[in-house]
């Protein structure tokens, strides 16, 4: 398979990027401003391929559909292979697929709890492992990873989600060293809450009370988060082992 090098500023080819997750809420988001933007789109789904299609439908030169399971080591390589196949690039990657399942540690069952772990984590290495070497022959290549404000500072009710996300900055402050030399920037999207499939089940108490000790006092949009990874993926040049929050204040 052919790598051509690819480039930012005077390339005319259009950058190439796998978003995991692609299909709904922050990842569907990301997909579009990626779009907008003029870049190809390597789209992953598990779940909602009709929601996936309906992206594509929109932009069916620039979307292309990737199955791809955080579960499944295999979908890494193959979600790779087929942006290498209809594109012969990749300059970015942007993990976003992610689960949450939350309860006081006391009261959640260990099996619930490593879940949570797995799914979020599993894939972060299977998926790197995969794109590295395709990465680092793109000229501004770059790793962003989805994590979460409550992987920085906490929250009652989440240890396996918090401890997930929390492990992912690790991971990527280390891959950030290893990859340096090669010019792949690794950088971290901490999000608050974000109005998404994911805080839907939020009651409506809560969402109140998260919604008012906030700076902002309100959730984030998907279009706000999206924005913000897509500047880590691609204008942030001189960020690597970075970690940017984008929760309305929140953490503060
Ligand atoms: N929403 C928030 O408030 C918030 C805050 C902080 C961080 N985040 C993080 O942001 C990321 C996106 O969250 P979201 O709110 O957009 O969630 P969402 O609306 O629930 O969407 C989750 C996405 O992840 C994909 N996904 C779930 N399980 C998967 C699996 N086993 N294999 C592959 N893909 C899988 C889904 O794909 P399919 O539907 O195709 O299965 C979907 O595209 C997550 O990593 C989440 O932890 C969210």
């Amino acid at each position: 398979m052919a790598i051509p090098k690819s480039s930012v500023g005077g390339d005319p080819a259009p950058r190439t990027v796998l978003v995991t997750g692609g299909s709904r809420g922050i990842g569907a988001g990301i997909t579009r401003e990626l779009v907008a933007r003029g870049c190809n789109v390597a789209c992953g789904f598990a779940n909602s391929r009709d929601a996936a299609e309906k992206l594509r439908a929109d932009a069916p030169e620039n979307v292309l559909l990737v199955r791809y399971d955080l579960d499944d080591e295999v979908t890494a390589e193959s979600a790779v292979s087929a942006a290498l196949d209809r594109w012969g690039r990749l300059d970015a990657l942007i993990l976003n697929a992610g689960q949450w399942d939350g309860g006081r540690l006391s009261e959640m069952d260990p099996a619930r709890w490593w879940r949570i772990i797995e799914a979020n984590l599993r894939g972060t290495a299977a998926l790197t492992r995969a794109a590295l070497p395709a990465l680092v022959r793109s000229q501004n290549p770059a790793i962003v990873l989805v994590s979460s404000v409550v992987g920085l500072i906490g929250h009652a009710g989440d240890t396996a989600y918090a401890s997930a996300k929390a492990a992912m900055i690790g991971f990527a402050r280390s891959l950030a060293k290893e990859t340096g030399s090669d010019g792949v920037r690794v950088n971290v999207l901490a999000p608050g809450f974000i109005e998404t499939g994911m805080t839907a089940r939020v009651s409506p108490e809560a969402r109140e009370r998260i919604a008012r000790s906030g700076i902002l006092r309100r959730f984030g949009t998907v279009e706000e988060i999206a924005r913000a990874a897509v500047f880590l993926s691609e204008d942030a040049t001189y960020c690597t082992g970075s970690v940017l929050t984008a929760d309305g204040g929140w953490s503060l």
